[in-house]
């Protein structure tokens, strides 16, 4: 079974930091045939990092963007449709909490992301919440369902160094792989070094999401091992 590890570095780091970044974590992580490393920085340092992925032949490792349009290109003044990032994306993370909380997404301006994702083959990874994961999952076109990864954050454990307790993660995870069975459920919500393998252990969990401790390569390419290990 493939694992997952995603680093979303939300609107963090410059055009060095992102390349210092990479060349840290290249000497750093092994790699892994099971885990997929998954690194999520701003649309406007994709093209760089897919050239540095290259020259740095890293294999195992894919970029993510961490939002996308709800519409096909277009007269959408600011958006970043789908198509433009394919050549450069494997993911899109998308509907995080963050996204909610400050930018009002609805469930049904999600649910047209995942299919603009899909529609161009790039993965998407939907963020739910307990409380709201059946109206999104349910806000979703059956078709896009099949390339689908779910990503469980709860909303008071993210980026506030307090993870949730294993079993409730536990207990949403079983809650959420019954609305879309066969379908990966990654946690999120102040993963670290020291509780990836807590996670990654929990029945149903493939992987693990990402944001304040992936922002230090080597703290990551040690969860990315953890993860691998587990
Ligand atoms: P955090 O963010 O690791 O800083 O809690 C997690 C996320 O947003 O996925």
């Amino acid at each position: 079974m493939t694992r997952y590890v995603v680093a979303n570095w939300k609107s963090h780091k410059t055009r060095d930091e992102a390349a210092t970044w990479l060349e840290i974590f290249a000497r750093r992580y092994r790699g892994d045939a099971e885990v997929e490393v998954i690194v999520a920085p701003s649309f406007v340092f994709l093209d760089q990092l897919h050239q540095a992925l290259r020259d740095l032949d890293l294999r195992g490792v894919s970029l993510a963007v961490q939002d996308l349009s709800p519409f096909p290109p277009g007269s959408y003044t600011g958006a970043v449709a789908a198509e433009m990032v394919r050549d450069v994306a494997g993911y899109a993370i998308l509907g995080h909490p963050e996204r909610r909380r400050y930018f009002h997404e609805t469930h049904q301006e999600v649910a047209n992301k995942v299919s603009e994702a899909a529609a161009v083959g790039i993965k998407p990874i939907l963020f739910v919440d307990r409380s709201y994961a059946r109206s999104r999952i349910n806000a979703l076109r059956e078709e896009d369902m099949r390339e689908l990864i779910i990503g469980y954050g709860p909303v008071e454990a993210i980026g506030i160094h307090v993870p949730q307790s294993p079993e409730l993660v536990g207990q949403a995870i079983r809650e959420i792989r019954e609305m879309a069975p066969g379908r990966p459920v990654l946690y999120g919500g102040s993963v670290d070094a020291a509780n990836a393998a807590t996670y990654v252990k929990l029945p149903g969990v493939s992987g693990v999401m990402v944001g304040t401790a992936s922002l230090d390569p080597e703290e990551f390419a040690r969860i990315c091992e953890i993860v691998g290990r587990n």
